[in-house]
């Protein structure tokens, strides 16, 4: 096949057909890397499973095995580097949704953590998660390389913290008091949200020995999708319902949060969203037709419904 050939074959539906694919090894490897215990202990355990084996898009660790495909990496290895993605993410939500912070009764379609078990063992399985995930960068098993295992380790470490995720997250908790602009807007949102989905897309590369150039442009598509898909999440929070998105709605506006909806409005939130996603799709220039399932990613970032 062409590589046009593959590209024109790499439709919507062929990335949803991807993305239930990756969801479900994904699952298989969560489930295997976060086995029960013996001992009282098991309740983190079992709090940790509640909140990163069922449900989810999988975007992320969507993104960790497309962008390792691209450098042939072995699927073994990438669906490592995926899991301790999506175990970070699921951290990252089970501590959003605490009342500290966004204080949700409904995640992806079932009780928060904190409701299903108590505050202290929802924050308890929140950290657990964030350290597991470093254990599973630094098992061999994810790439035979030292060099490589320190590289992935340093890639995610940055996408998650105060440079990245849960700087992001602080200063959405302080953005009613900062009012901030376009950029600084933007500056939230990339850190929030766009870090923790560029993370993948370079870690893939990166388990695939690939170029400083490459491993980049993966990186700024990320990031360009990323914006795209939280400016899709904050849309979704006014325009949709908990039945279809599986969490509550209508939650940013009455918590007064920085968002580009309440910046722009919808229907200019919408149009970014979609210029974001070219903007993303543009920096897959090089990879040509075997980039076709990011490309539908990034357009599904802009334009999802749940
Ligand atoms: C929700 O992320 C939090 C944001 C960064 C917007 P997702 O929309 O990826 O949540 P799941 O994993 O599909 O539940
Ligand atoms: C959360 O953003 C982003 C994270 C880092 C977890 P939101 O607070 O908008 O995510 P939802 O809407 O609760 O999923
Ligand atoms: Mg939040
Ligand atoms: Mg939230
Ligand atoms: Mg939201």
């Amino acid at each position: 096949m062409t590589s046009t050939a593959a590209a024109a074959s790499v439709d919507a539906s062929a990335f949803q057909a991807a993305l239930t694919a990756t969801a479900d090894a994904v699952n298989a490897e969560l489930d295997r890397l976060l086995a029960p215990v013996a001992g009282p202990e098991n309740r983190v355990v079992e709090a940790m499973r509640y909140s990163a084996l069922d449900g989810g898009k999988r975007l992320r660790p969507f993104l960790a095995c497309a962008s390792g495909d691209l450098f042939d990496v072995p699927r073994a290895r990438s669906l490592r580097v995926a899991a301790a993605v999506e175990m970070i993410h699921c951290y990252s939500l089970i501590h959003d949704d605490l009342p500290a912070m966004d204080n949700d009764d409904l995640r992806r379609g079932r009780p928060t953590a904190h409701r299903k078990f108590d505050e202290a063992t929802a924050i308890l399985s929140g950290d657990a998660l964030l350290t597991e995930a470093f254990a599973v960068l630094a098992d061999p098993a994810t790439h035979p390389d030292g060099s490589i295992r320190a590289l992935l380790v340093s890639e995610l470490a940055q996408a998650a913290g105060a440079a990245g995720m849960v700087g992001g997250q602080m200063i959405d908790l302080m953005a009613t008091n900062l009012s901030l602009d376009d950029a600084g807007i933007d500056r939230l949102q990339n850190m929030k949200t766009g870090c923790l989905i560029a993370g993948p897309c370079r870690m893939g590369a990166v388990l695939g020995g690939a170029t400083k150039a490459n491993i980049d442009a993966l990186g700024a598509y990320g990031l360009a999708m990323g914006l795209a898909f939280q400016i899709a999440d904050d849309v979704l929070d006014v325009e949709s319902s908990a039945a279809e998105t599986g969490k509550a709605t209508g939650k940013d506006a009455a918590a007064g949060k920085a968002t580009f909806v309440s910046r722009l409005g919808l229907e200019n939130a919408k149009k970014r969203a979609r210029a974001l996603a070219d903007e993303a799709v543009a920096h897959l220039e090089a990879f040509g037709g075997k980039a076709g399932l990011l490309k539908q990613a990034a357009i599904f970032a802009a334009t999802r419904r749940k």
